[in-house]
């Protein structure tokens, strides 16, 4: 079935849009690759090192493609949206393949020399946890089809996919262990992870009821507080530089630190539930209603 068709076999418009949306960064990182040049991370214009800057690219948006499958669940709840479920499949998939076009590319630029590939997996452990979350992600895509569920049953299914977390850590700690001197990007994803965390916490702890805006707001600031904390013991204990230094270096605007993007990216799921009622839901409530009477 091809994926920007409802199960009613009709075009879904939401699943097509998401399609080419999920195309693109490949898309681009290809384009970019055949005229001879290729797109540096985080968009600091192109480099004649095609294969390796593909591979960097390529990887940022596996971290990214995973934290963006996480999110669909806090913005089906928020945002009264049931429809974005729908999607969730396809995003985790697209995540999948990234990472598999990631490996590939680590292979392209070891020359296709698998066994050095495998003896580099083995010893070097930022590659060991790398290929442990791309077995386990690979897990994920197998049994994401409609016969798997069916065959784990509900419960298991979701258990293992629950495993979605576990990975995207061992993704995060890789990108940290690959990091030279800066780690604004992966301190970045890791908290909007630790944002996506707190809220299923903080979403069991209300016995499953909606998250009021002020609840929304602490957890963005909790994430926030947490993500520059992280940041400067990071920096305290894997560079020497003092976490003093970084701690205070929240105010100056000149480098916006990671904990600032974190609490935006936080933040913008807060007016979800009202924006929801008021232009949305409410229909919604008022068409179900009319039917019913
Ligand atoms: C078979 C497993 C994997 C291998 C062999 C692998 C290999 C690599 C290599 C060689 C680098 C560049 C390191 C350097 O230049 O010093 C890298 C970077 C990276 N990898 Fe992987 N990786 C694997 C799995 C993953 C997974 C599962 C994820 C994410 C879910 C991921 C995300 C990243 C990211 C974000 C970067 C940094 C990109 C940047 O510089 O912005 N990798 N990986």
């Amino acid at each position: 079935m091809y994926p920007w068709l409802d199960r009613t076999g009709k075009v879904s418009y939401l699943k097509l849009a998401t399609f080419i949306g999920v195309l693109l960064p490949g898309l681009w990182a290809a384009f970019v690759w055949s005229m001879g040049q290729a797109p540096q991370p985080s968009g600091l214009g192109t480099s004649a090192m095609p294969v390796t800057n593909a591979l960097h690219v390529i990887g940022d948006w596996s971290v990214r493609f995973l934290l963006i499958t996480l999110a669909v669940t806090p913005l089906r709840r928020l945002a009264m949206w049931p429809r974005v479920i729908t999607l969730r499949r396809m995003l985790g998939v697209t995540a999948f393949a990234y990472v598999a076009i990631h490996l590939v590319l680590y292979i392209v630029q070891q020359n296709y020399r698998l066994l050095f590939v495998a003896s580099e997996i083995a010893l070097r452990i930022y590659l060991t946890i790398g290929f442990v979350a791309f077995v386990g992600l690979l897990a994920l895509a197998i049994t994401s089809t409609d016969s798997a569920m069916r065959r784990l049953g509900g419960k298991k299914w979701q258990r293992l996919h629950y495993l979605a977390y576990p990975l995207t850590m061992l993704g995060l700690a890789h990108f940290f262990m690959q990091s030279k001197i800066n780690v604004t990007e992966p301190v970045i994803m890791s908290g909007c992870f630790l944002w996506l965390m707190l809220y299923r916490l903080a979403h069991r702890w209300n016995n499953e009821k909606p998250l009021l805006a002020w609840q929304l707001a602490s957890l963005a600031i909790g994430a926030a507080v947490l993500t520059q904390l992280g940041e400067a013991a990071w920096y305290q204990f894997a560079t020497g530089i003092g976490a003093e230094r970084i701690f205070n270096a929240v105010f100056d605007f000149h480098h916006v630190r990671p904990a600032w993007w974190v609490l935006g990216a936080a933040s913008a799921f807060i007016p979800l539930p009202w924006i929801a009622r008021r232009f949305w839901a409410a229909g919604r409530v008022a068409a179900r209603a009319a039917v019913a009477a």
